[in-house]
C-alpha cells in the first residue's frame, strides 16, 4: 500500500445530473438515476464521482444558479436521495464530490430577494451593490466585465436605484464575501454537506470570488498582437486577487474540521499556471486546481509534451496536476479528433497514465460526440441570451460550442429508443444523439475492442500498478517524430508509456520486457523493440 492521501491517486468521473439517468420518467435525469448507475462508474474503475449541482434552483443556468444550497431541486429528488447517493457511493468504494457555487446565487435566492428590496435591510450588504456614476447614477460603477466578456458585469436594480454585480449571467448576482456574515453562511453550507459525508467539493468559478474592495477598473490591454482594434480586459481586480488566495486557505480550514477521510477542494480557476499554483499554497490551500489546457488540445506529441513538462515543473510531487479533456461546458473531445476513435484511444491511454488526477466527463468513456442543436432551439442561457444572433452556418463551424446543450445530451446506456436514459415515449429534456444505437454502454461493454473496455482496462491497470498511480514522471527524449513517451517510477518499479500521434507506424527501442496494455492489437514488443501502429499507445514494464 502506498501511503498518500486518497485524492492524490484518485480518478474523477463527472456526472451532469440532468442528463445521466432519469428514474421517474419525466425526461430529466435525477439523483435516484445516478444511484442506479453507480455500479457502472465503479465497474469502469473510477475512484471519485463529481456531481454537478442538483440543489434548489430556478434552473436558469441548470443548477449553477442556486436558490437553496441545503435542499434538492424537486426534479432531481430529495435531501434523502442526496444522502443516499453519498451512502451508496461509499458502499461501492467511491468518493463523492459535490459542486459548490460560492461566487453567486440565483436572483431567486431569498437572500437576494431581501437584499434587493432596500438599501437598509438585513441582507442589504450580502451582494455587491454600488452607486452608479454620472447623472442619476445610471452609468456603470466601473469597467468590470462578465466572465463571458461580451457585456458589463453590472446590472441595474430599479428598486435600490443601484447596480449589482453579476460576474456570469445577470440572474446570478455575486455574493459579497467581504461581509463576514456571508462568509459564515457559505462556510456553513460547506459544513452542511461535509456533515453528510461528502468527500469534498468542486468549486465553481472559485477564482472570481474576492474582488478588489476599491472597485478599481481592470486594465485594458491590447492583445499580444498589439492590435488597437481588438482589446481585451485583464482581470487584475476581479480574479485571482491575493484575498482570493487567502480564501482558499480559509475554506481548507473548514474542511480540516472534518478529517478521516481528508476532504478535497478542487478549484475551477483560470489564469496563468503560476497563478493557479498559488491556490495550493504549501499544501494548505486547495488540494487540486483544474488545468484546462487539454480542453483545447492540438492532437500532437509536441503539444502534450510541452504541457506535461510545464505541469511537472510547476506541480511537482506531492502536488498533482488535474487534467481535463472534456466537461459540461466544452466541445466533446471526439469531435476535436474528427471522430477518429484511434486518436480517442491514444488520449485515453495518456490521460489515465499521466502523473496527476484525470477527470473524465460522463460519456467520454464511450466516445460520446456533440449532438448538433441549432441555436434557435437552445436551452442553454448562454446560447439563448447572448449568441442567438450568431448565424447558424458560423456557429456550426466554430471549434467551440456556443450552445452547451450539444455536450449535455442524455447519457447513452443502450440501444433502446431513448438510449436507456428515460423510458421510450417520454421526451428527454435534450435530444438523444443519433449514434446512440451503436455507441452506448451496453454495446461497448460487450466488445473487448471498444473504447469503454479500454477505459476499464486502463483504470484497472492504473489501480494495480504503483508506478502508474503513485510514481514520478520523466519525459523520454530522442523518440521518433510524433511519439510521446514517459516513464513512471515508483521505488524500484518502472512503467513506460509510448504514444504514437502520427499517421505512420513507428518503432521505438525499449529496455522493457512486457507489454501491459496496448490501444491497438497490432502493437507489439519484440527483442526490445516496440512497434507502434499509427495513432496507438502502449504501456510497458
Ligand atoms: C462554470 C460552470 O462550469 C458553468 O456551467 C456555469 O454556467 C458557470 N460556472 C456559472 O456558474
Amino acid at each position: 500500500m502506498v501511503d498518500q492521501p486518497w485524492w492524490q491517486s484518485t480518478t474523477i468521473y463527472q456526472v451532469y445530473p440532468r442528463s445521466y439517468a432519469d428514474s421517474n420518467g419525466d425526461g430529466i435525469g435525477d439523483l435516484a438515476g445516478i444511484i442506479d448507475k453507480l455500479d457502472h462508474i465503479a465497474e469502469v474503475g473510477f475512484g471519485t464521482v463529481w456531481v454537478s449541482p442538483f440543489f434548489s434552483s430556478p434552473q436558469e443556468d441548470f443548477g449553477y444558479d442556486v436558490s437553496d444550497y441545503c435542499d434538492v431541486a424537486p426534479e432531481y429528488g430529495t435531501l434523502a436521495d442526496a444522502e443516499q447517493l453519498v451512502e451508496q457511493a461509499h458502499a461501492r468504494g467511491l468518493k463523492v464530490v459535490f459542486d459548490l457555487v460560492l461566487n453567486h446565487t440565483s436572483d431567486q435566492h431569498p437572500w437576494f430577494q431581501e437584499s434587493r428590496r432596500s438599501r437598509t435591510n438585513d441582507k442589504a450588504d450580502w451582494y455587491i451593490w454600488r452607486d452608479g456614476r454620472g447623472k442619476g447614477g445610471r452609468r456603470k460603477p466601473n469597467n468590470w466585465r462578465s466572465a463571458l466578456e461580451v457585456r458589463s458585469a453590472w446590472q441595474w436594480s430599479e428598486e435600490r436605484r443601484q447596480w449589482f454585480l453579476a460576474s456570469f449571467l445577470p440572474c446570478q448576482p455575486d455574493l459579497n464575501w467581504w461581509n463576514t456574515d456571508v462568509r459564515q453562511a457559505m462556510f456553513d453550507v460547506a459544513r452542511f454537506w461535509l456533515e453528510r459525508g461528502v468527500d469534498g467539493f468542486r468549486l465553481d468559478m472559485f477564482g472570481a470570488i474576492m474582488k478588489d474592495p476599491q472597485f478599481r477598473n481592470n486594465p485594458i490591454k491590447p492583445t499580444s498582437g498589439g492590435s488597437e482594434l481588438f482589446r481585451i480586459w485583464r482581470r487584475d481586480f476581479t480574479d485571482n486577487t491575493d484575498a482570493n488566495i487567502d480564501l482558499a486557505h480559509e475554506l481548507r480550514e473548514v474542511c480540516e474540521e472534518y478529517r478521516d477521510p481528508e476532504r478535497v477542494l478542487i478549484g475551477e480557476v483560470f489564469g496563468r499556471h503560476e497563478v493557479l499554483r498559488r491556490y495550493l499554497g504549501e499544501g494548505d490551500g486547495l488540494q487540486l486546481v483544474f488545468l484546462f489546457d487539454f480542453l483545447m488540445f492540438r492532437y500532437s506529441a509536441e503539444f502534450f509534451r510541452r504541457k506535461i513538462s510545464a505541469y511537472e515543473a510547476l506541480f511537482p510531487p506531492p502536488f498533482q496536476p488535474t487534467y481535463v479533456i472534456e466537461n459540461h461546458d466544452r466541445t466533446r473531445s471526439i469531435d476535436r479528433l474528427g471522430g477518429d476513435l484511434r486518436k480517442a484511444r491514444v488520449l485515453a491511454v495518456m490521460l489515465l497514465t499521466l502523473r496527476g488526477v484525470p477527470t473524465v466527463y460522463m460519456g467520454q468513456e464511450i466516445g460520446m460526440s456533440n449532438t448538433y442543436i441549432p441555436l434557435r432551439d437552445a436551452q442553454d442561457p448562454i446560447a439563448r441570451h447572448y449568441f442567438s444572433w450568431v448565424p447558424e452556418f458560423v456557429s456550426k463551424r466554430l471549434p467551440e460550442r456556443i450552445n452547451r446543450d450539444e455536450v449535455r445530451t442524455p447519457m447513452q446506456w443502450d440501444g433502446s429508443s431513448n438510449a436507456g436514459f428515460c423510458p421510450g415515449g417520454v421526451e428527454p429534456w435534450l435530444p438523444v444523439n443519433a449514434n446512440a444505437a451503436t455507441r452506448n454502454v451496453a454495446v461497448e461493454g460487450g466488445d473487448p475492442a471498444s473504447l469503454l473496455c479500454l477505459y476499464r482496462d486502463l483504470l484497472r491497470l492504473r489501480s494495480e500498478c504503483a508506478p502508474l498511480h503513485s510514481g514520478r514522471l520523466r519525459l523520454l527524449d530522442g523518440l521518433a517524430d510524433g511519439v510521446l513517451g514517459y516513464e513512471r517510477n515508483y521505488e524500484e518499479r518502472t512503467a513506460v508509456v509510448l504514444l504514437n500521434f502520427s499517421d505512420d507506424e513507428r518503432r521505438v527501442r525499449s529496455r522493457t520486457s512486457e507489454m501491459l496494455l496496448a490501444s491497438d492489437p497490432v502493437a507489439h514488443l519484440r527483442d526490445h523493440e516496440v512497434l507502434l501502429p499509427p495513432h496507438s499507445g502502449v504501456v510497458l514494464a
